[in-house]
């Protein structure tokens, strides 16, 4: 895991350098390179050793993801969204730059990831470009965006605070990124269809437990573990699996979730599979 977090850590370091305007580029590279769990670029890059391909040849696509993913994580923290102080243990993006720089490095990160998968992933064209739509359908508003503004809406008004409502806050605001992480990854290995959907399938459930738990965590975490403010959720009158089913309810449905992640990867015999799903359970402690 250690490895290919190096591996991503320089990456991003790579495929974003320090450039003019400089008050842009800090902005952009503040939060990307801030320690994250990596999660999103490590998934890509392992689907794709697991299913025969070089990670490096995922690199880029991996290191996208993850840029995509902290600009989700600027604009989700401004003061108009969930308006949080910190982010990854420091002050979020918009309280060190301010909240138009912030704004405006998380539209650059968009277009700056898209572009890197286009420059930098080497794979045939055709491929280049599929992947760049998988890109910006995760990205947008069939994507991370329609999860959010659901997740907005629901704020402080019960009326939305249903089932249905909550299964596809999480299927989009968080599941997105991480079916592109890992279909991207078995595209890249040049996988074959069965093996593609079987990778979604994972995908899947994989997001939907990762929303649960992060739910969770906002409840019994520690600043020093999550590295954000803790009780938002609840404060700010979200729709979340804690919110809507109860704290016990939550952790059996993610405990019940990260079996069925255990039984696929089984399959992949993958450690580092493994050890990010059994990271879950010793966080939230299921
Ligand atoms: C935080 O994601 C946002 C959610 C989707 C819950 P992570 O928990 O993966 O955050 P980092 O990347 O480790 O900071
Ligand atoms: C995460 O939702 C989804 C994003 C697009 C960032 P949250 O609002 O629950 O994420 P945290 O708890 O702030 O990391
Ligand atoms: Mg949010
Ligand atoms: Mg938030
Ligand atoms: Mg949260």
């Amino acid at each position: 895991m250690n490895n290919l977090i190096k591996l991503v850590d320089n990456g991003l370091e790579k495929f974003l350098p320090t450039q003019e305007p400089r008050k842009l580029f800090d902005s952009m590279r503040y939060t990307v390179l801030l320690e994250g769990k990596r999660l999103r670029p490590v998934l890509c890059l392992e689907m794709c050793r697991i299913l025969g391909g070089d990670p490096q040849n995922a690199l880029a696509m991996a290191c996208s993801i993850e840029m995509l993913h902290a600009q989700t994580l600027i604009h989700d923290d401004l003061p108009s969204m969930d308006n949080d102080d910190f982010r990854r243990g420091k002050p979020s993006n918009h309280k060190i730059f301010g909240e138009a720089t912030a704004i405006l490095a998380g539209d650059a990160l968009i277009s700056w990831a898209g572009q890197n998968i286009i420059k930098n992933t080497p794979a045939p064209a055709e491929l280049r470009i599929e992947l760049l739509n998988d890109y910006f359908t995760a990205a947008g508003a069939n994507g991370v965006i329609a999860g959010q503004i659901i997740d907005i809406d629901a704020e402080h008004n019960s009326t939305l605070h249903t089932e249905e409502n909550l299964e596809f806050i999480h299927t989009h605001k968080t599941g997105d990124l991480f079916n592109l992480a890992i279909i991207s990854g078995a595209k890249i290995a040049q996988a074959p269809q069965s093996e593609i959907n079987k990778a979604q399938h994972f995908a899947q459930i994989f997001g939907l437990a990762f929303q649960i738990a992060d739910d969770i965590l906002d409840v019994i975490s520690n600043f020093n573990e999550l590295g954000k403010t803790l009780g938002k959720d609840q404060q700010a009158g979200k729709l979340t699996y804690v919110t809507l089913y109860g704290i016990d309810n939550a952790k059996c449905k993610l405990t019940c979730l990260l079996n069925e992640c255990d039984n696929i990867i089984n399959e992949y015999n993958s450690n580092i599979l493994k050890e990010i799903i059994d990271g879950i359970r010793k966080r939230t402690g299921v």
